[in-house]
């Protein structure tokens, strides 16, 4: 078992190209937490309200880990980048191959950038992607797409992640709330 509390040393990161300006920052601040909890490490975005920074931070002070936020003007510089540095591209699209005939597969991988969108994503990210791959073949969101793809290429490992020098740690109950606070946290 690593530091991580998991089995495997397996690095997540997100990014998300574009996003409706206001209309979009609940969504948006969706994508970020998910990414968080289902066991990524960072999550780069662009064009974004600074509240969604502010938001995660929090939810870093209170609930523990470290997960970060970085805004970016270029997602294909990042793209390129991480892919250098030997990240598989991982990018969700209705149009890709299915999530089932490719879990096995993704699941070998050690460093992944996933990409998501938030309308129509430009074409290049088809071609610079290690996979295209379709949570079903419908239409639905980016933040489904993304809690169903990290939950089957982890198999609900992430679950058992943890997040140190959180102030508070829920203790899972039958019933009710059990939370254990961490006096000597601010
Ligand atoms: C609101 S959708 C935009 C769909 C847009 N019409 C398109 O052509 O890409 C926003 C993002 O959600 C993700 N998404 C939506 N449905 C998906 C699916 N069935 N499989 C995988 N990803 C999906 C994709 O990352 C997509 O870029």
């Amino acid at each position: 078992m690593n530091e991580k509390g998991l089995q495997k040393d397996l690095v997540i990161e997100v990014v998300r190209i574009g996003q409706r300006v206001v209309r979009d920052d609940r969504v948006t601040t969706h994508v970020a937490l998910v990414s968080r909890s289902f066991g990524a490490e960072k999550i780069f975005m662009t064009e974004v309200n600074p509240e969604i920074k502010e938001t995660l931070e929090k939810i870093n002070n209170t609930w523990g880990g470290n997960f970060i936020v970085e805004f970016i003007d270029n997602w294909k510089s990042i793209v390129k980048n991480k892919k250098k540095d030997g990240f598989k591209i991982i990018h969700l699209s209705m149009y890709g191959e299915k999530i089932n005939d490719v879990q096995e597969q993704l699941r070998t991988e050690e460093k992944i950038l996933v990409v998501v969108g938030a309308e129509k994503v430009p074409r290049e990210i088809y071609e610079l992607a290690d996979y295209n791959v379709g949570v079903g073949n419908q239409p639905h969101s980016e933040i489904s797409a993304l809690a169903i793809l990290l939950d089957r290429i982890q198999n609900g490992e992430q679950f058992e992640k943890i997040f140190p020098d959180a102030k508070r740690k829920i203790i899972p109950t039958k019933n009710g709330k059990n939370v254990e606070v961490n006096e000597t946290r601010d």
